[in-house]
Parts: structure tokens; C-alpha cells; sequence
């Protein structure tokens, strides 16, 4: 995910919420404000960053994307603001960063939720002053770069929880576009899944497109899409490819990985961490100090595991203070060697 994009294919679609969404789209694509995109995954979210830019009067200047979910705090503080020779060990050359990179052009920060406090408070920085400093190094850079930021969760409940930094939310804020999921715009999945299948008889050198079936057509309309846009895409593009050429499509297989013989010995996945509580009809009695101290176990693993066994980003992930992570990781005998200054991660059994 760090491309600089060419060019952005047009987004489809005609349902009203879609419209308004253009509609947006185009109003705030002219200033160089930041703009926060919202949205369930698969909705749209990187292809509407594209579009915003190459809608502006930056579309012939550079748009460089960062992921910041999956990245160590100094690493992404890093990839952003990049760092002088000598700033850490492996740091042999100067390295310019996204913001550096993308002077007078577009930075597309997906994942926003998932950057450290920290990174948050010099991002703010950059975003309202156009300043910062590279990693290791003391001269100011100054930038004019116009941000675009992507989540698929509930930013201001997290800044409620003390968890995302209310001033850089605020800054972010000045126009929110929240897109619509496929199950409320449902006139759009039969454009899209048309659109879909031209491309991929494109791709396949097929002649034609014969169609879809009515029956298809129908189970593309009662499906919910809970994987929105980039779902629909991976359905459509296998039915098109299992359809003989010159025939219209009729099956279409939602889950591919349906079979008679699929192997039965899948791990059990938790539905939730805290598990049903047994009905006092059927259950044995059981011991809740235990039960409590399991379901404390289970987060903790489970936090640490989403957030890349970061400590002080899983601190931060659950609403405590690194000392309280490291205290309760203690006690659940999550660690097993003492912490390092300099040590990130959390070892587990
Ligand atoms: N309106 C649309 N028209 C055409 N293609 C679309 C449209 N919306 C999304 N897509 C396509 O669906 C796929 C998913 O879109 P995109 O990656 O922009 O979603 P996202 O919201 O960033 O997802 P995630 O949260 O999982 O990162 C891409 O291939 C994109 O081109
Ligand atoms: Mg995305």
C-alpha cells in the first residue's frame, strides 16, 4: 500500500445515497482541506480518496496512500515524516517521508484509527502548521500537503475514550463523507455487477457478455454484502469466469468454499470472548473469580494480537496507561521476560 496511483477507475452507481455521496465528492474536491472518508470495508473508501484528488486542482501533482494499521509507531512515524541519516540503526541515508513526498499534492491516510497518540499529535502538526521534523533530525521541514483520512470505525466514540485525539479529530472533521453500505444503496448492485462482468470478459478475451439470469440478478439483490463493493466484485468476477462463453451467468456462488468434502476439523473461533452464561437449569455451578480472570486473559492476548503485540498502542487500544497493560499482562503471565526501554513487543506463551 505504497503505490503512488496512475490513475483511478470512475466510481458506478446511481442510487440516491451514491449520488449524494458524488455529490460530496465534488464539492470538497476543489479546496486543500482535509476530508474524512467513513465507511464499513469494501465501500469505496481508497477509490473516493482518488477521485478527490484527481478532482482537485492538485490531480497533476503527486497522491501517496499509507496504511497506518500494521506498522510499529517508530516505523510510521517514519513512513509519514522520514528520517536523517544515522537515526536509527539500518538508517544509513537520509529517506523523505509520505508528507515530504507528496508536496502540493494528495496523502491518503488509510486506517487513521490505528495510529499511535503520538503520531496523531505531529500529524495534527503537519496538517494545521505544514511542519515537522524528520526522524532524528532537528531542521523543520515545511510541506503543503491536503489530507485525506479513511476509517472504518466510530472516531469520535474513540476520542470519547480517551483513545483518538479530539484536536486531530476536530482538524480532520471540517467535511466528513460517510459512504453508504451496498445493502442500502441496492440499485446499485445490478450497474456494479454489470460493470464487473464487462471487465472481467474483458480480461477473460471473451466477445461478449450475454448476461445475468433473472435468477442471479435475484441472488445478487438478496444478498446483505457484508464485504460491500470489494464482495460483490469477487462474486461476480467468479461467476463470470465458472460461466461457459457465450452464456449467461446463472450461478452465483457467494461462499467458494462450499464442498462436500471441505475438511471438518476447523478450529473452533470464539464468537465472543466473555462465552454464553450457562443456564442455571443445565449448567454446573462455576467459579467466577475464575471465569472473570479468563475472560481478562482472552482480551489481553486478543488486544495485544490486533494491535501487532505493541504495547503501548494495545495500552492505548484498551483505554490504559502502558504501566496498568504491563501490570495486568503480569498477573495474566502474558510476558516472559521483563521489558526493555526500547522493547515494543509483549512475548507470548
Ligand atoms: N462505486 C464503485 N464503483 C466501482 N468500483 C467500486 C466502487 N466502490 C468500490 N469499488 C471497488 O471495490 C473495491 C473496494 O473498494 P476500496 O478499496 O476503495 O474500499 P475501501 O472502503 O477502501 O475498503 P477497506 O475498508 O476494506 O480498505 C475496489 O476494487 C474498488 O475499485
Ligand atoms: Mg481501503
Amino acid at each position: 500500500m505504497h503505490t503512488i496511483a496512475q490513475d483511478a477507475p470512475t466510481p458506478i452507481g446511481q442510487s440516491p445515497a451514491f449520488l449524494q455521496a458524488m455529490a460530496a465528492v465534488s464539492r470538497v474536491a476543489p479546496l486543500a482541506r482535509p476530508v474524512l472518508l467513513v465507511g464499513e470495508r469494501g465501500t469505496g473508501k481508497e477509490l473516493i480518496a482518488a477521485r478527490i484528488h484527481y478532482l482537485s486542482p492538485r490531480w497533476n501533482q503527486p497522491f501517496l496512500k499509507l496504511n497506518c494499521g500494521g506498522l510499529t509507531e517508530s516505523l510510521l512515524e517514519a513512513e509519514l515524516f522520514g528520517h536523517e541519516a544515522g537515526a536509527f540503526t539500518g538508517a544509513q541515508k537520509r529517506r523523505l517521508g509520505r508528507f515530504e513526498l507528496a508536496h502540493r499534492g494528495t496523502l491518503f491516510l488509510d486506517e487513521i484509527a490505528n495510529a499511535p497518540m503520538t503520531v496523531q499529535e505531529t500529524i495534527l502538526r503537519a496538517v494545521e502548521y505544514g511542519t515537522f521534523e524528520r526522524v532524528g533530525g532537528s531542521d523543520t521541514v515545511q510541506v503543503d500537503v491536503r489530507l485525506v483520512v479513511a476509517t472504518n470505525v466510530d472516531l469520535p466514540a474513540l476520542a470519547a475514550a480517551g483513545r483518538f485525539r479530539a484536536d486531530l479529530l476536530d482538524r480532520l472533521a471540517f467535511d466528513v463523507l460517510t459512504l453508504p453500505p451496498l445493502r442500502h444503496r441496492k440499485e446499485d448492485i445490478e450497474v456494479l455487477a454489470e460493470h464487473v462482468a464487462l471487465q472481467m470478459t474483458k480480461e477473460m478475451r471473451r466477445d461478449v457478455f450475454p448476461g445475468f439470469t433473472p435468477a442471479a440478478l435475484q441472488a445478487l439483490r438478496d444478498h446483505a454484502w457484508p464485504g460491500n463493493v470489494r464482495e460483490l466484485k469477487n462474486v461476480v468476477e467468479r461467476a463470470v469466469y465458472r460461466t461457459e462463453p457465450h452464456r449467461m451467468v446463472d450461478e452465483i456462488i457467494l461462499d467458494p468454499f462450499v464442498s462436500p468434502w471441505r475438511p471438518l476439523d476447523r478450529p473452533q473461533v470464539a464468537t465472543s470472548a466473555a462465552g454464553a452464561v450457562p443456564s442455571p437449569s443445565t449448567a454446573q455451578p462455576y467459579d467466577f473469580t475464575a471465569r472473570i480472570a479468563d475472560i481478562e486473559r482472552k482480551l489481553l492476548a486478543q488486544a495485544l494480537q490486533a494491535n501487532g503485540h505493541h504495547q503501548k498502542r494495545t495500552a492505548a487500544f484498551l483505554g490504559m496507561t502502558y504501566h496498568q497493560l504491563r501490570s495486568q499482562l503480569r498477573k495474566h503471565g502474558l510476558i516472559v521476560r521483563a521489558a526493555r526501554p526500547d522493547e515494543d513487543f509483549a512475548e507470548l506463551h
